[in-house]
């Protein structure tokens, strides 16, 4: 089958390499020259595991294929998928300028009873403006539907080849859309779920937010278990065991990141509230997410004794999750800036987020380090912030040897207590 992507983000790009592994014909259209280039090259602009090695294989079998011109991509595809971001604009609406530009092209050059698959997470109700664009710019006759997407940054490609669920919101649940976007889906496994567009809309906003829920409520009862002295990772592990419950998103820490849940939050907020909801469990959500970090960094100032002035700080991990080089929304960054705010001096360690750091305005206020043990040089304290590997496998004597005062704060609760308070640490994490 002939498909376009317009939009060679995260989920642009692997949902084109997916669709092109099993054969398709995929063209991925981007605005940014230099991303085109890029990937025609086999390259990729940002760090996501398997995906290089998938998009050149496409490349390779010339299944997969990249430009800046949409209309040559769009001519003869059966089926469109619009990946193009929808930010948060400052006034908490959903910023749509790229989705409606997007369509705007792809109705002017698509061939007639083709599909246009919304991928994008656009809020409720868009449908309609949407459709009305369509009209505007193509006589043929062309279908939206809704297909969210549900893969994480970090696992982007196997959470790709093994969806859970794959959610089709249509128009009309009989129309020839849903079996072509059924026919491109064949090979790849989870239950399917066709509904009204609307429907598919608030799977997306309600599944991310539920996520958030998971993570604020984990959060908040590390808080409870800190005052009373119980410990949050073993309380979690036996709530999540409970299979009406599970135990992914359960994990304390420094509260969620990236691009996707506290923008998703907080446009379900905004998008409640237009319709007349006053979505208080959400805000909460935001609230507590908001805390975490504020309470971490208080609990290490008071370890430090609340002196502060010159203290050097150890940082170790910058993405906001692993696996990825993205730092949107990253706990790193904040947490880097109260300490700067506070006097302290900032070393800083990550695999591969180094570089986007470096763009930001914090690149020039901190310095980095080439591993983990440059950076736990004379610390007076080392701040894990991102759970990669590497990090929980650390030579601990090492670093103890390295470090100005041995104090570890964990803020992803990699390590075991009593193991690294043996070595002579004084150690904290979250929810203890
Ligand atoms: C999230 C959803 O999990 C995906 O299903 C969705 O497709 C995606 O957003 C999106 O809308 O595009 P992602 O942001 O990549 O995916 O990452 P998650 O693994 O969900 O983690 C989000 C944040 O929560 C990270 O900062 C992570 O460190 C934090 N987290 C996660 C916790 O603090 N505790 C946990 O137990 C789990």
């Amino acid at each position: 089958m002939r498909v376009a992507i317009i939009g060679a983000g995260y989920v642009g790009l692997v949902t084109g390499a997916v669709f092109a592994s099993f054969n398709n014909k995929v063209s991925v259209v981007d605005l940014n020259e230099d991303k085109v280039s890029l990937l025609r090259e086999g390259s990729l602009p940002f760090f996501e595991p398997k995906l290089e090695h998938l998009i050149k294989n496409g490349l390779k079998s010339k299944s997969l294929s990249f430009t800046t011109d949409c209309k040559q991509a769009v001519n003869k595809a059966k089926i469109v998928f619009i990946c193009v971001g929808t930010p948060n604009s400052k006034n908490g609406e959903v910023d749509l300028t790229q989705l409606y530009s997007a369509l705007r092209e792809v109705a002017r050059s698509l061939r007639n009873n083709s599909v246009i698959a919304i991928k994008s997470t656009v809020p409720i109700g868009v449908e309609t403006k949407l459709k009305t664009i369509v009209k505007r710019y193509s006589q043929n006759n062309l279908e939206i539907v809704v297909v969210p997407e549900f893969l994480r940054e970090g696992t982007a490609v196997d959470d790709a080849f093994h969806p859970d669920r794959i959610v089709i919101g249509v128009e009309n649940l009989r129309s020839k859309a849903v079996d072509l976007v059924l026919d491109l889906y064949k090979r790849l496994p989870g239950e399917r779920i066709i509904c009204d567009l609307r429907s598919a809309q608030l799977i997306k906003y309600a599944a991310n937010s539920f996520l958030a829920t998971k993570i604020s409520f984990a959060n908040a009862v590390s808080r409870i278990a800190e005052k009373v002295g119980a410990d949050a990772k073993k309380v979690l592990i036996g709530v999540g065991l409970d299979k009406r419950i599970g135990s992914s998103h359960l994990n304390p820490g420094v509260g969620y990141g990236g691009s996707c849940l506290p923008k998703d939050v907080v446009a379900f907020i905004n998008i409640s509230k237009k319709i007349g909801y006053d979505f208080g469990l959400l805000k909460e959500v935001d609230r507590v997410n908001q805390e975490q970090v504020k309470n971490f960094v208080k609990r290490i100032i008071s370890k430090l004794n609340n002196k502060l002035d010159g203290k050097r700080i150890a940082i170790l991990g910058l993405s906001f999750k692993p696996g990825t080089d993205d730092i949107r929304e990253a706990p790193s960054l904040k947490i880097i800036k109260m300490f700067l705010d506070a006097g302290c001096e900032v070393t800083a360690f990550d695999p591969v987020a180094i570089p986007n750091v470096n763009k930001t305005n914090l690149g020039p206020k901190i310095k980095f380090a080439d591993d983990a043990y440059a950076a736990a040089k004379d610390a007076d304290c080392l701040v894990i912030v991102t759970e990669w590997e590497e990090f929980a496998n650390l030579d601990l004597l090492k670093i103890k040897k390295l470090m100005k005062t041995p104090l570890i704060a964990d803020g992803r609760n990699i390590y075991n207590s009593d193991e690294v308070r043996a070595l002579g640490f004084d150690y904290l994490s979250v929810g203890v």
